[in-house]
């Protein structure tokens, strides 16, 4: 069994499977997103220029979701394990939800964007969500009235932080993988990177990852489960 300990420098990385518990639908297990809609058509730039008052009326859904959505004990969980290791810590999300800041995690990696933020297809400027009139079909950027997209990545797309995560990754003693399927890339390499620097890496999920090759402990089960009683023994 995997321990830690304060200077153990942790590298964690969640997926959606985290804030399944907080009512928000996952990707590709059954009932999740990808089975009402085409990635093709919701989350690839291409997708935007064909139909983009579709793709923001996905996101907007999703944006609603999120904001009358509570982060869960797993959430809280990484809370405490910041609290216990300072700036050992380091959390990077594939999620664009929001919970882990709303449950009071600080500083954490969000690499495929966020929600809560869209910019402008033309002048790039950026606004919060929250600012903008969402109530068109098509919101557009008030300094130059050209259209606004959401501030995610998109299948095509370079995530953000990358560089910072690759030293992270490259100096990290332990890389915890939390409710994320192990099927997109750069993320789902992550576990790859980690062990080939020499750490430990653990995942939590309900089900088998399609990475577990690089996995050297699985605890199965929900994540809002699971966490708690890992933070327990360990802080
Ligand atoms: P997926 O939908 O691919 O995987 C969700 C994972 O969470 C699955 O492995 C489930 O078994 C697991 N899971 C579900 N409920 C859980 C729970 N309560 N506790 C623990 N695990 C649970 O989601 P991601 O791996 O996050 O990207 O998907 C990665 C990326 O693919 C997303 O960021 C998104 C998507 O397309 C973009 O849109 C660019
Ligand atoms: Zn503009």
């Amino acid at each position: 069994m995997i321990q830690i300990t304060k200077d153990t420098r942790l590298v964690i990385l969640t997926g959606a499977g985290i804030s399944a518990e907080s009512g928000l639908r996952t990707f590709r297990d059954s009932g999740g997103l990808w089975e009402d809609q085409r990635v093709e058509d919701v989350a690839t730039p291409e997708g935007f220029a064909r139909d983009p008052k579709l793709v923001w009326r996905f996101y907007k859904t999703r944006y609603k979701a999120a904001i009358d959505a509570q982060p869960n004990s797993g959430h809280a969980a990484l809370v405490i394990l910041e609290k216990f290791l300072g700036k050992n810590f380091c959390l990077i999300t594939q999620n664009v939800d929001g919970l882990h800041t709303k449950a009071g995690s600080t500083g954490v990696l969000e690499m495929h964007g966020t929600l809560y933020e869209c910019y402008c297809t033309k002048c790039l400027a950026m606004y919060r969500t929250a600012e903008i009139d969402l109530d068109p079909d098509l919101p557009v950027c008030s300094k130059c009235g050209s259209m606004l997209r959401p501030y995610i990545v998109w299948f095509g797309e370079i995530p953000y932080h990358l560089p910072e995560i690759e030293g992270k990754l490259r100096n990290c003693d332990l890389l915890m993988i939390i409710g994320t399927s192990g099927n997109v890339y750069p993320a789902a390499g992550f576990v790859m990177t980690a062990k080939y620097f020499g750490a430990s890496t653990m995942a939590v999920n309900l089900d088998t990852v399609a990475n577990s090759d690089y996995i050297d402990e699985f605890h199965q089960g929900k994540a809002g489960d699971i966490l708690p009683k890992l933070v327990e023994q360990w802080c």
